[in-house]
């Protein structure tokens, strides 16, 4: 099975996303074929390179094999990757593919926006949380050394491959940090300027058990309605000035325990689903949320395996990467919060709110 969606953003950006179950055989045609009159540079992550090299059947002379991890998303690979699209002589006309999760998307993404000025980016994602997120919507980054995805781009992809096939290799904890980002997609459905509603809240509901089975074709039907809402914002916000701010439900928080455990200890979607309960918590607590409305929500993210966060950070060094994070102004913390049945809004709380927040959770 197959579905396509199309992207575009302004009047010159448009690109379409396919997400599919078939075999790789298709995937390698459809590669070649839009890519046939160009050089190629893969940048596939080494897990993927050991599994899937031999079905993806890209030269071995043409990949670029990347370590896994965050820390490796900086500038020194960032050169690596550089050298080695001049090394194989790759010009204005050429392209880079991504092969791999959301580290790979964005440092190749973020070579490809800058190399020569520009040039051919194409997504293939390996993960349900690249899937669902960074491989669509044109966020590219690098990461300096205490500071995350703050070198970066805004350089949307020619096209997107999402193929579920990928997803039965990855372990359970790397599956459910997608699960979290994709459950934070039915929490903010209504904010999101969809023109028709999707029920993502209810699918999950009701199709938790082929969810978590990763049956192919329940799989399709979520990506497919994650990434409707996601384009649905960034069609009208692609540079996150306004509505693209919805996304980040779960990120203040998120990002501070990543950061604080210094990306060892939460994979990013177990890091939201901290946020998103935390951000419950208190949306339920100020009366912007009713106790039902509430209570489902927990018992939704609790349906997936989440549980709220049970370890103590101290609360200052939290607020102070807080206060370091793109989303903050000068004296305020930026937090999306739920404010009504599917929906959102962005609140600026003083470092003193959050601080007695944090210490309320
Ligand atoms: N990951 C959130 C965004 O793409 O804006």
């Amino acid at each position: 099975m197959r579905q396509t969606l199309n992207v575009k953003i302004g009047e010159n950006k448009e690109y379409s996303i396919d997400i599919s179950d078939g075999g790789f055989e298709k995937l390698n045609r459809e590669v070649y074929e839009l890519t046939k009159n160009q050089k190629r540079l893969v940048v596939m992550s080494k897990k993927v390179y050991k599994l899937y090299s031999e079905d993806l059947n890209f030269s071995d002379d043409e990949i670029y094999v990347f370590p896994d991890g965050e820390k490796e998303k900086n500038y020194k690979n960032y050169l690596k990757i550089l050298n080695r699209a001049i090394e194989l002589g790759l010009t204005r006309k050429d392209v880079i593919i991504a092969v791999g999760g959301g580290v790979v998307g964005d440092i190749a993404g973020f070579t490809a926006s800058t190399y020569m000025r520009g040039i051919d980016f194409i997504q293939i994602p390996t993960t349900l949380l690249a899937a669902v997120d960074s491989s669509v919507g044109g966020k590219t980054a690098i990461d300096l050394p205490n500071a995350k995805n703050v070198v970066g781009t805004f350089y949307q992809p020619k096209k997107v491959f999402i193929n579920t096939n990928f997803f039965n290799t990855l372990d359970n904890r790397q599956y459910l940090s997608g699960l979290g980002e994709v459950l934070k997609y039915a929490f903010i459905e209504e904010s999101c300027k969809h023109d028709v509603p999707l029920f993502l809240y209810e699918f999950l509901t009701l199709s938790c058990e082929k969810i978590i089975q990763r049956e192919p074709l329940t799989l399709i039907r979520l990506i497919e309605y994650c990434l409707k809402l996601k384009i649905a914002v960034v069609s009208e916000d692609e540079k996150e000035s306004g509505l693209r701010k919805v996304l980040n439900l779960g990120h203040t928080l998120g990002h501070a325990l990543e950061t604080i455990t210094k990306y060892k200890k939460y994979t990013h979607g177990q890091a939201v689903a901290y946020g998103m309960f935390f951000i419950f918590d208190w949306a339920y607590k100020k009366e912007y949320i009713n106790y039902s409305y509430y209570r489902l929500s927990l018992d939704l993210l609790e349906k997936y395996g989440f549980k709220p966060l049970d370890t103590y950070y101290p609360t200052d060094k939290l607020i102070d990467i807080m206060k370091k994070d793109k989303k903050a102004t000068s004296d305020k913390i930026t937090f999306i919060v739920p404010s009504g049945k599917k929906q959102v809004k962005e609140i600026k709380l003083t470092p003193f709110d959050v601080e007695f927040a944090l210490k309320d959770m």
